[in-house]
Protein backbone atom coordinates (compact mmCIF):
# COMPACT_ATOMS: atom_id res chain seq x y z
CA UNK A 1 0.00 0.00 0.00
CA UNK A 2 1.75 3.08 -0.95
CA UNK A 3 -0.38 5.49 1.01
CA UNK A 4 0.38 5.40 5.06
CA UNK A 5 -2.30 4.97 7.00
CA UNK A 6 -2.82 6.69 10.11
CA UNK A 7 -5.98 5.63 12.10
CA UNK A 8 -7.12 6.65 15.86
CA UNK A 9 -5.47 4.96 18.27
CA UNK A 10 -7.06 3.73 21.33
CA UNK A 11 -6.49 6.93 23.74
CA UNK A 12 -7.44 9.07 20.37
CA UNK A 13 -10.59 7.19 19.41
CA UNK A 14 -13.23 9.71 19.49
CA UNK A 15 -16.62 6.94 19.54
CA UNK A 16 -17.29 3.37 19.89
CA UNK A 17 -16.33 2.46 16.80
CA UNK A 18 -12.76 3.74 16.58
CA UNK A 19 -12.40 2.14 19.78
CA UNK A 20 -13.79 -0.97 19.62
CA UNK A 21 -11.13 -1.62 15.74
CA UNK A 22 -7.91 0.29 17.63
CA UNK A 23 -8.61 -1.98 20.82
CA UNK A 24 -6.36 -5.01 21.80
CA UNK A 25 -7.54 -8.71 23.62
CA UNK A 26 -6.77 -9.05 27.08
CA UNK A 27 -3.75 -11.77 26.86
CA UNK A 28 -4.88 -13.06 30.23
CA UNK A 29 -7.19 -15.71 28.38
CA UNK A 30 -6.08 -18.43 26.51
CA UNK A 31 -5.79 -18.33 22.93
CA UNK A 32 -5.22 -20.74 19.83
CA UNK A 33 -1.78 -20.58 18.18
CA UNK A 34 -1.82 -23.87 15.86
CA UNK A 35 -2.11 -27.49 15.12
CA UNK A 36 -0.66 -29.63 17.84
CA UNK A 37 -0.07 -32.18 14.79
CA UNK A 38 1.59 -29.90 12.90
CA UNK A 39 4.89 -29.26 15.94
CA UNK A 40 6.74 -32.04 16.28
CA UNK A 41 9.30 -33.26 18.85
CA UNK A 42 12.37 -30.91 17.80
CA UNK A 43 10.42 -28.35 16.44
CA UNK A 44 10.23 -24.32 16.91
CA UNK A 45 7.64 -22.10 15.15
CA UNK A 46 7.00 -18.51 15.83
CA UNK A 47 3.59 -17.24 16.99
CA UNK A 48 2.31 -14.06 17.97
CA UNK A 49 -0.27 -12.26 19.63
CA UNK A 50 -0.83 -8.73 19.36
CA UNK A 51 2.74 -7.89 18.31
CA UNK A 52 4.33 -9.91 20.39
CA UNK A 53 6.54 -12.83 19.06
CA UNK A 54 7.07 -16.10 21.19
CA UNK A 55 8.98 -18.95 20.17
CA UNK A 56 6.81 -22.19 20.33
CA UNK A 57 8.75 -25.24 20.66
CA UNK A 58 8.62 -29.06 21.21
CA UNK A 59 11.27 -30.52 23.43
CA UNK A 60 12.45 -33.91 22.32
CA UNK A 61 10.37 -35.48 25.40
CA UNK A 62 7.41 -34.28 23.30
CA UNK A 63 6.61 -30.90 25.56
CA UNK A 64 5.40 -27.67 24.16
CA UNK A 65 7.10 -24.65 24.91
CA UNK A 66 6.65 -20.98 25.04
CA UNK A 67 9.07 -18.37 25.30
CA UNK A 68 9.85 -14.53 24.39
CA UNK A 69 10.92 -15.17 21.04
CA UNK A 70 14.26 -13.21 21.26
CA UNK A 71 17.98 -14.09 21.90
CA UNK A 72 19.27 -12.05 25.29
CA UNK A 73 22.44 -11.54 23.64
CA UNK A 74 21.82 -9.68 20.36
CA UNK A 75 17.92 -10.23 19.94
CA UNK A 76 17.90 -12.60 17.17
CA UNK A 77 14.82 -14.58 17.10
CA UNK A 78 15.01 -17.56 19.19
CA UNK A 79 12.77 -19.58 15.61
CA UNK A 80 16.11 -18.79 13.85
CA UNK A 81 17.81 -21.13 15.56
CA UNK A 82 16.84 -25.22 16.76
CA UNK A 83 15.68 -27.43 19.41
CA UNK A 84 18.28 -29.22 21.00
CA UNK A 85 16.66 -31.67 23.66
CA UNK A 86 14.48 -29.33 25.09
CA UNK A 87 16.13 -26.51 24.86
CA UNK A 88 16.52 -23.65 21.90
CA UNK A 89 19.93 -22.91 20.96
CA UNK A 90 20.22 -19.14 18.98
CA UNK A 91 21.95 -19.37 15.55
CA UNK A 92 24.44 -17.07 15.98
CA UNK A 93 26.74 -17.56 18.94
CA UNK A 94 24.78 -20.65 20.49
CA UNK A 95 23.27 -19.21 23.33
CA UNK A 96 20.92 -21.84 24.91
CA UNK A 97 17.82 -21.15 26.64
CA UNK A 98 15.62 -23.82 28.59
CA UNK A 99 11.44 -24.03 28.33
CA UNK A 100 11.46 -21.84 31.62
CA UNK A 101 13.35 -18.68 29.16
CA UNK A 102 16.49 -19.20 31.61
CA UNK A 103 19.89 -19.03 29.67
CA UNK A 104 21.10 -22.36 30.70
CA UNK A 105 24.59 -22.53 28.04
CA UNK A 106 27.17 -20.20 26.43
CA UNK A 107 29.74 -22.26 24.26
CA UNK A 108 32.27 -19.82 23.82
CA UNK A 109 34.68 -18.20 26.16
CA UNK A 110 33.11 -15.93 28.83
CA UNK A 111 36.42 -14.12 29.60
CA UNK A 112 36.85 -14.53 32.65
CA UNK A 113 32.87 -13.39 34.01
CA UNK A 114 30.52 -15.43 35.28
CA UNK A 115 27.89 -16.92 33.42
CA UNK A 116 25.13 -14.41 33.12
CA UNK A 117 22.13 -14.69 34.71
CA UNK A 118 19.74 -14.03 32.59
CA UNK A 119 15.69 -14.91 31.99
CA UNK A 120 13.21 -14.31 29.22
CA UNK A 121 9.42 -14.14 30.26
CA UNK A 122 8.07 -17.77 29.60
CA UNK A 123 4.43 -18.54 29.25
CA UNK A 124 1.86 -21.36 30.18
CA UNK A 125 1.17 -23.10 26.93
CA UNK A 126 -1.01 -26.39 26.43
CA UNK A 127 -2.72 -28.96 24.04
CA UNK A 128 -6.64 -29.40 23.74
CA UNK A 129 -9.13 -30.43 20.61
CA UNK A 130 -6.33 -30.61 18.33
CA UNK A 131 -5.10 -26.90 19.00
CA UNK A 132 -1.99 -25.53 20.81
CA UNK A 133 -3.26 -22.89 23.02
CA UNK A 134 -0.74 -19.81 24.49
CA UNK A 135 -1.48 -17.80 27.73
CA UNK A 136 -0.14 -14.84 26.65
CA UNK A 137 -0.25 -13.08 29.42
CA UNK A 138 1.09 -13.28 33.33
CA UNK A 139 2.11 -17.09 33.57
CA UNK A 140 0.90 -17.10 37.36
CA UNK A 141 -2.82 -16.29 36.33
CA UNK A 142 -3.15 -18.73 34.07
CA UNK A 143 -4.00 -21.48 35.99
CA UNK A 144 -7.05 -19.49 36.92
CA UNK A 145 -8.21 -18.81 34.06
CA UNK A 146 -10.69 -21.54 32.49
CA UNK A 147 -10.11 -22.99 28.70
CA UNK A 148 -12.23 -23.31 26.44
CA UNK A 149 -14.67 -26.31 27.40
CA UNK A 150 -15.91 -28.83 24.60
CA UNK A 151 -17.37 -31.59 26.24
CA UNK A 152 -18.88 -32.82 23.24
CA UNK A 153 -15.31 -33.39 21.55
CA UNK A 154 -14.18 -35.62 24.63
CA UNK A 155 -14.76 -39.12 25.34
CA UNK A 156 -14.98 -41.76 23.74
CA UNK A 157 -18.67 -41.06 21.88
CA UNK A 158 -17.30 -37.39 20.86
CA UNK A 159 -18.60 -35.43 18.05
CA UNK A 160 -17.02 -35.01 14.44
CA UNK A 161 -15.17 -31.85 13.97
CA UNK A 162 -12.79 -30.70 11.57
CA UNK A 163 -11.32 -26.96 12.19
CA UNK A 164 -10.55 -24.84 9.94
CA UNK A 165 -8.50 -21.65 9.98
CA UNK A 166 -7.49 -18.68 8.25
CA UNK A 167 -5.33 -15.87 8.32
CA UNK A 168 -7.33 -12.26 7.71
CA UNK A 169 -6.14 -8.57 7.45
CA UNK A 170 -8.88 -7.38 9.70
CA UNK A 171 -8.64 -6.29 13.07
CA UNK A 172 -10.20 -8.95 15.46
CA UNK A 173 -13.60 -7.13 16.40
CA UNK A 174 -14.52 -7.15 12.79
CA UNK A 175 -14.75 -11.05 12.91
CA UNK A 176 -16.26 -11.19 16.28
CA UNK A 177 -18.92 -8.70 14.39
CA UNK A 178 -19.29 -10.90 11.30
CA UNK A 179 -19.86 -14.23 12.76
CA UNK A 180 -22.69 -13.36 15.34
CA UNK A 181 -24.57 -10.68 13.71
CA UNK A 182 -26.77 -12.19 10.56
CA UNK A 183 -28.03 -9.44 9.12
CA UNK A 184 -25.37 -10.04 6.62
CA UNK A 185 -27.03 -12.73 5.12
CA UNK A 186 -26.54 -10.96 1.76
CA UNK A 187 -23.09 -12.09 1.53
CA UNK A 188 -23.89 -15.58 1.77
CA UNK A 189 -27.08 -15.46 -0.90
CA UNK A 190 -25.58 -18.59 -3.22
CA UNK A 191 -24.68 -20.85 0.34
CA UNK A 192 -27.54 -20.05 2.77
CA UNK A 193 -26.02 -20.98 5.86
CA UNK A 194 -28.70 -18.99 7.95
CA UNK A 195 -31.85 -17.53 6.39
CA UNK A 196 -34.53 -15.13 6.87
CA UNK A 197 -33.01 -14.32 10.56
CA UNK A 198 -34.94 -12.83 12.90
CA UNK A 199 -32.89 -11.48 16.59
CA UNK A 200 -35.13 -12.94 18.74
CA UNK A 201 -32.90 -11.81 22.03
CA UNK A 202 -30.20 -10.18 22.93
CA UNK A 203 -28.63 -11.03 26.80
CA UNK A 204 -25.27 -9.32 28.26
CA UNK A 205 -23.70 -11.12 31.24
CA UNK A 206 -20.78 -9.72 32.35
CA UNK A 207 -17.90 -11.27 29.73
CA UNK A 208 -20.48 -12.92 27.72
CA UNK A 209 -22.97 -11.53 25.07
CA UNK A 210 -25.79 -14.08 23.78
CA UNK A 211 -27.85 -13.83 20.59
CA UNK A 212 -30.73 -16.12 19.37
CA UNK A 213 -32.12 -15.50 16.11
CA UNK A 214 -34.88 -17.21 14.70
CA UNK A 215 -33.47 -18.43 11.14
CA UNK A 216 -33.56 -21.53 8.81
CA UNK A 217 -29.72 -23.24 9.12
CA UNK A 218 -28.43 -24.74 6.66
CA UNK A 219 -31.11 -23.60 3.84
CA UNK A 220 -28.76 -23.84 0.85
CA UNK A 221 -29.41 -26.78 -1.18
CA UNK A 222 -25.57 -27.73 -0.90
CA UNK A 223 -25.71 -27.75 3.45
CA UNK A 224 -29.41 -28.96 3.59
CA UNK A 225 -28.68 -32.53 2.35
CA UNK A 226 -26.62 -33.79 5.22
CA UNK A 227 -28.89 -32.22 8.16
CA UNK A 228 -31.34 -34.31 9.49
CA UNK A 229 -34.08 -31.87 9.58
CA UNK A 230 -36.67 -34.75 10.99
CA UNK A 231 -34.47 -35.00 14.65
CA UNK A 232 -33.26 -31.60 14.94
CA UNK A 233 -35.39 -28.10 14.85
CA UNK A 234 -33.15 -26.04 12.55
CA UNK A 235 -34.86 -23.34 12.75
CA UNK A 236 -33.24 -21.50 15.57
CA UNK A 237 -30.01 -20.50 16.50
CA UNK A 238 -28.39 -19.47 20.02
CA UNK A 239 -24.76 -17.45 19.98
CA UNK A 240 -22.38 -16.67 22.51
CA UNK A 241 -19.47 -13.81 22.61
CA UNK A 242 -18.04 -16.11 25.01
CA UNK A 243 -14.79 -13.06 25.36
CA UNK A 244 -12.74 -13.19 23.27
CA UNK A 245 -14.11 -16.06 21.61
CA UNK A 246 -17.44 -17.19 19.86
CA UNK A 247 -19.88 -20.03 19.62
CA UNK A 248 -23.24 -20.98 18.26
CA UNK A 249 -25.88 -23.72 18.93
CA UNK A 250 -28.75 -25.11 16.73
CA UNK A 251 -30.98 -27.50 18.85
CA UNK A 252 -27.75 -29.09 20.07
CA UNK A 253 -27.18 -30.76 16.83
CA UNK A 254 -24.93 -27.94 15.22
CA UNK A 255 -22.45 -26.45 16.98
CA UNK A 256 -19.33 -24.43 16.54
CA UNK A 257 -16.96 -22.22 17.95
CA UNK A 258 -14.91 -19.51 16.61
CA UNK A 259 -11.52 -19.05 18.15
CA UNK A 260 -9.88 -15.72 17.52
CA UNK A 261 -6.14 -15.43 17.84
CA UNK A 262 -5.15 -11.41 17.06
CA UNK A 263 -1.89 -11.31 15.58
CA UNK A 264 -1.76 -7.39 15.15
CA UNK A 265 -3.92 -4.17 14.41
CA UNK A 266 -5.11 -5.60 11.00
CA UNK A 267 -4.36 -9.44 10.66
CA UNK A 268 -6.41 -12.09 12.99
CA UNK A 269 -6.28 -15.77 12.76
CA UNK A 270 -9.37 -17.03 13.08
CA UNK A 271 -9.96 -21.18 13.97
CA UNK A 272 -13.18 -22.31 13.10
CA UNK A 273 -14.62 -25.54 14.77
CA UNK A 274 -18.02 -27.16 13.88
CA UNK A 275 -19.20 -30.20 15.22
CA UNK A 276 -22.27 -32.16 14.42
CA UNK A 277 -24.21 -34.40 16.52
CA UNK A 278 -25.01 -36.60 13.13
CA UNK A 279 -25.49 -35.82 9.95
CA UNK A 280 -27.33 -38.07 7.54
CA UNK A 281 -26.48 -39.42 4.04
CA UNK A 282 -27.63 -37.05 0.96
CA UNK A 283 -31.12 -37.67 -0.11
CA UNK A 284 -31.47 -40.88 2.04
CA UNK A 285 -33.14 -40.62 5.43
CA UNK A 286 -29.64 -42.05 6.80
CA UNK A 287 -27.65 -41.25 9.56
CA UNK A 288 -23.47 -41.16 8.69
CA UNK A 289 -21.99 -43.17 11.03
CA UNK A 290 -19.59 -41.36 13.21
CA UNK A 291 -15.97 -43.07 11.93
CA UNK A 292 -17.28 -42.25 8.55
CA UNK A 293 -17.99 -38.63 9.85
CA UNK A 294 -14.46 -37.13 10.06
CA UNK A 295 -13.71 -37.95 6.16
CA UNK A 296 -17.35 -36.60 5.18
CA UNK A 297 -16.27 -33.27 6.84
CA UNK A 298 -12.91 -33.61 5.39
CA UNK A 299 -14.78 -33.06 2.17
CA UNK A 300 -17.58 -31.05 3.41
CA UNK A 301 -15.03 -28.21 4.43
CA UNK A 302 -13.28 -28.16 1.02
CA UNK A 303 -16.84 -27.87 -0.67
CA UNK A 304 -18.82 -26.19 1.49
CA UNK A 305 -17.22 -24.77 4.33
CA UNK A 306 -13.89 -22.84 3.18
CA UNK A 307 -15.75 -21.13 0.52
CA UNK A 308 -18.94 -19.97 2.94
CA UNK A 309 -15.89 -18.70 5.23
CA UNK A 310 -13.71 -16.87 2.57
CA UNK A 311 -16.87 -15.09 1.86
CA UNK A 312 -17.00 -13.81 5.12
CA UNK A 313 -12.94 -13.23 4.68
CA UNK A 314 -13.45 -11.02 1.81
CA UNK A 315 -15.64 -8.96 3.39
CA UNK A 316 -13.66 -8.28 6.40
CA UNK A 317 -10.81 -7.55 4.61
CA UNK A 318 -12.52 -5.06 2.86
CA UNK A 319 -13.97 -3.89 5.71
CA UNK A 320 -10.49 -2.99 7.39
CA UNK A 321 -9.40 -1.56 3.98
CA UNK A 322 -12.81 0.29 4.40
CA UNK A 323 -12.39 1.53 7.67
CA UNK A 324 -8.42 2.43 7.42
CA UNK A 325 -9.91 5.14 4.35
CA UNK A 326 -12.81 6.38 5.87
CA UNK A 327 -12.75 5.44 9.67
CA UNK A 328 -13.90 9.11 10.25
CA UNK A 329 -16.94 8.51 8.43
CA UNK A 330 -20.24 8.70 10.61
CA UNK A 331 -21.17 5.26 12.38
CA UNK A 332 -24.20 3.83 10.79
CA UNK A 333 -24.50 0.82 12.81
CA UNK A 334 -28.22 -0.98 13.12
CA UNK A 335 -28.26 -4.31 14.82
CA UNK A 336 -28.18 -4.33 18.78
CA UNK A 337 -26.37 -6.76 19.03
CA UNK A 338 -22.97 -5.43 16.89
CA UNK A 339 -22.86 -2.66 19.83
CA UNK A 340 -23.44 -5.05 22.42
CA UNK A 341 -20.16 -7.17 21.12
CA UNK A 342 -18.20 -3.92 20.63
CA UNK A 343 -18.92 -2.84 24.07
CA UNK A 344 -17.93 -5.66 25.46
CA UNK A 345 -14.78 -5.64 23.72
CA UNK A 346 -13.89 -2.22 24.75
CA UNK A 347 -14.33 -2.41 28.08
CA UNK A 348 -12.50 -5.96 28.63
CA UNK A 349 -9.55 -3.72 27.05
CA UNK A 350 -10.26 -0.95 28.99
CA UNK A 351 -10.35 -3.01 31.92
CA UNK A 352 -7.10 -4.72 31.10
CA UNK A 353 -4.84 -1.31 30.42
CA UNK A 354 -6.00 0.14 34.02
CA UNK A 355 -4.71 -3.22 35.59
CA UNK A 356 -1.65 -3.26 33.26
CA UNK A 357 -1.19 0.70 34.07
CA UNK A 358 -1.92 0.17 37.85
CA UNK A 359 0.99 -2.63 37.96
CA UNK A 360 5.18 -1.53 38.23
CA UNK A 361 6.49 -1.87 34.73
CA UNK A 362 8.22 -5.16 33.77
CA UNK A 363 8.13 -7.21 36.54
CA UNK A 364 10.20 -10.03 35.04
CA UNK A 365 13.19 -7.99 33.52
CA UNK A 366 16.02 -10.70 32.53
CA UNK A 367 18.72 -9.90 35.41
CA UNK A 368 21.76 -8.68 33.23
CA UNK A 369 25.33 -9.51 34.83
CA UNK A 370 27.26 -6.87 37.16
CA UNK A 371 30.08 -7.34 34.66
CA UNK A 372 28.63 -5.65 31.49
CA UNK A 373 30.49 -7.10 28.30
CA UNK A 374 30.59 -4.23 26.75
CA UNK A 375 31.58 -0.96 27.06
S1 LIG B 1 22.85 -13.40 19.17
FE1 LIG B 1 22.10 -15.19 20.04
S2 LIG B 1 23.87 -16.16 20.73
FE2 LIG B 1 24.58 -14.27 20.08
FE1 LIG C 1 -20.79 -15.19 7.48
Amino acid sequence: MSTKIRIPSFPEAKNRRQKVRAAGMNPNYWYPVGYAAELGPGEVTEVTFWGKDFALFRGQDGRLRAIENRCAHRQLKLTTGEVRGCQVVCPYHGWTFDGDGRLVDIPHELFDKKMPNIRLPDFEVRERYGLIWLFPGERERAASVPMPEIPELEGPDAWACVPVDFTWQAHHSMIIDNVSDFTHEYLHRKFEPFKNPTLTSLEVDDDKVFVEYDTEVGAGKLYNRFIPRAAANTSHMRLCYAYPHQWSNTDDWIKHWCFVLPIDERTTRAFFLFYYKQLKIPLLPVAIPRWLMVPILEVANRVLMQPLLEEDGFAVEAEQLGYERHYDAPVAELNPAVMEFQKLTIRKWEEYLAERDAQPRQRRLPVMPSAPHDG
